[in-house]
């Protein structure tokens, strides 16, 4: 993970892992939660089932072609342009679905025009992200729910890692983060399965300065391991605000 450094606003978030080796990065998304554990989660939190839903950072979309299996629209919003053109060309053909130029600070959609604001392994990494969470509360409708997903570095052997390669990292600093700012926490255990061990040690490259990567190969006995996720939410007032 080397990805966590927050730029000037403005600037997206380099993501080395997908910005330099995206075909690596679809091997990875592809070998994560081969079991839809995330996915079950979300829908116990938010059904989408004939709603609006917005991924922010949605990198190359691999995650849209699930959302629109039952959302009535998709809109999958990423900096990053080459990968703009990468979601593009996946949705290709998809109804109701659309991929924008634009950042988690200024959502390129109208005020209270989607019902599920999703980020995965995006922009949301605590505290600096607050414009963010702003933002999705205006597009987000009353009642409408912002879904937040990381990477959980308090669980193992995953999170030693993480923690091993980014020492300033503090999971605890980062929970009360989004704590004081209203959401729940619902933390889940995936299983990440390669095709090969080829597959598994690349991804770890691009996941991980290389000694931790070699140490994390050494580690992982077959083709799958255990990877824990944290899914943040916060709903959007509904009902009668105050004033
Ligand atoms: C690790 S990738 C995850 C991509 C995708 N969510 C997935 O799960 O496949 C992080 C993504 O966040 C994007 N990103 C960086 N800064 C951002 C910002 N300020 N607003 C929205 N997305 C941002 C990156 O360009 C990259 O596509």
């Amino acid at each position: 993970m080397r990805h966590r450094r927050r730029p000037p606003p403005g600037q997206p978030i380099p993501s080395p892992n997908i910005w330099h080796w995206p075909e690596i990065y679809e091997v990875e998304n592809r070998a994560q939660d081969v079991d839809g554990v995330v996915f079950a989660a979300l829908r116990r939190l938010a059904d989408w089932t004939g709603r609006d839903v917005l991924d922010v950072g949605c990198g190359t979309g691999f995650h849209l072609p699930e959302f629109a299996r039952d959302a009535r629209t998709v809109t999958g919003v990423e900096p990053h342009p080459p990968l703009v053109a990468a979601a593009r060309e996946r949705v290709a053909g998809l109804g109701g679905v659309r991929v924008l130029a634009g950042s988690a600070e200024k959502l390129p959609v109208p005020d209270r025009s989607v019902d599920v604001v999703h980020a995965r392994t995006a922009y949301f990494f605590g505290p600096g992200c607050g414009p963010g969470i702003t933002e999705a509360m205006r597009v987000l409708r009353p009642g409408g729910l912002l879904a937040v997903v990381d990477l959980d570095a308090t669980a193992s052997p995953y999170g030693d890692w993480m923690r091993a390669d980014l020492p300033h990292y503090d999971p605890a600093t980062v929970e009360a983060f989004f704590d004081a700012q209203g959401f729940d926490l619902t933390r889940v255990l995936t299983r990440w399965e390669f095709q090969d061990r080829r597959a598994l040690r690349t991804v770890l490259g691009i996941e991980f300065t290389e000694r931790t990567a070699e140490r994390a190969f050494t580690q992982v006995a077959g083709l799958s391991l255990s990877v824990g996720y944290r899914i943040h939410t916060r709903r959007a007032a509904s009902g009668l605000v105050l004033a």
